[in-house]
């Protein structure tokens, strides 16, 4: 099966292409080879690769910065989409598409369900939401997979960031007041390829939005306790800071984040078989592999 996949290097465009299984041709492509704001562009990629199925992977992902810069933001996020949705609506064929959880308030206190009311606080959110609704309007074979707080060894993440400070500082604070679910890079781009195996083999799929992220939830200072656990055990880090628990009102961010970030992945373990990823172990291999021979990893952007 031949695959477009366009945002083909960030974290997870970086996962989707080295995690391809046996029997598809991937063609994957980044921001300058093909900008998703160009219609025609995408038009031309899809005439000349002739894909029967195209992966999202790109976005606008700077959530602070797109407070001031919202047409940015909405030329990716949304019109990007909405080009892609109708050349591959035209082309009929299904397009897979990776959204947030900031699409909602982050007000609630039981995991969100797929049919949960959306109410974005920032601008990311929005412009995310925009992008799904397009998608949802423009192309007849669609899923949205809705994922949370990604890392992976590929590109900026909180990981990284966690290890540099690690390495730097002997004290630090991180927000204790956000609960959410870290998720790896490599568990979405499986999670994609298993749908993609699906719409292969069946020829359709049980199109609609979806959630997927790891588990369990935690707070990002319980995450960030965990990453220099693992990051001490396995001797990337002389010591573990003193990591002190702060709230949100101290760590003023221009995009306004939500207090609770945990989705319900149930619907895609009961349509699809695919489980919600245990993130400590995905923490595990990603740190591994960060620790690694120097030639096989990529260097933080
Ligand atoms: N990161 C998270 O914590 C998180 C959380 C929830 C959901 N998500 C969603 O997960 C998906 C993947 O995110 P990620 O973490 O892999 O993001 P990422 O590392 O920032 O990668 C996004 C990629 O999109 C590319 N891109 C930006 N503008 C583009 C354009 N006009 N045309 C083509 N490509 C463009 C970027 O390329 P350049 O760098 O060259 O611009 C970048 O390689 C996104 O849909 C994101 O919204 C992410």
């Amino acid at each position: 099966m031949q695959v477009l996949v366009t945002g083909a290097r960030g974290q997870v465009g970086f996962e989707l292409l080295r995690r391809a299984p046996a029997g598809f041709v991937v063609t994957g492509m980044g921001s300058s080879e093909l900008d998703i704001t160009n219609e025609e562009q995408i038009r031309e990629a899809v005439a000349r690769i002739r894909p029967q199925l195209i992966i999202n992977a790109a976005a606008y992902t700077a959530v602070d910065k797109a407070e001031s810069e919202p047409e940015r933001a909405y030329a990716i996020n949304r019109d990007g989409v909405a080009h892609l949705a109708k050349a591959a609506n035209e082309a009929g064929i299904p397009l897979l598409h990776i959204s947030t959880d900031y699409v909602f308030a982050g007000d609630a206190d039981v995991p969100y369900r797929e049919n949960d009311a959306t109410g974005p606080t920032g601008i990311y959110g929005a412009s995310k939401l925009a992008g799904e609704q397009a998608l949802v309007d423009l192309c007849a074979q669609h899923l949205i997979l809705r994922t949370s707080w990604v890392f992976g060894v590929h590109g900026n993440n909180f990981v990284k960031t966690m290890l540099r400070l690690g390495r730097e500082r002997s004290e630090l604070g991180v927000v204790a007041d956000q609960r959410g679910c870290p998720t790896s890079a490599a568990s979405i781009a499986g999670a994609l390829w298993r749908v993609a195996a699906k719409i292969r083999d069946e020829g359709t799929a049980a199109w609609g939005i979806y959630h997927f992220s790891g588990a369990p939830a935690c707070t990002w200072h319980e995450f960030a306790m965990e990453i220099f656990q693992q990051a001490h055990a396995l001797g990337m880090i002389e010591r573990q800071p003193l990591v002190n628990a702060i709230a949100t009102r101290d760590y003023p961010t221009p995009a306004k984040r939500p207090a609770w970030s945990v989705m319900s992945s149930q619907k895609l373990q009961q349509t699809f078989s695919i489980a919600a990823s245990d993130w400590h172990h995905d923490l595990l291999d990603v740190l591994q592999e960060l620790n690694g021979p120097a030639d096989k990893v990529t260097p933080e952007q």
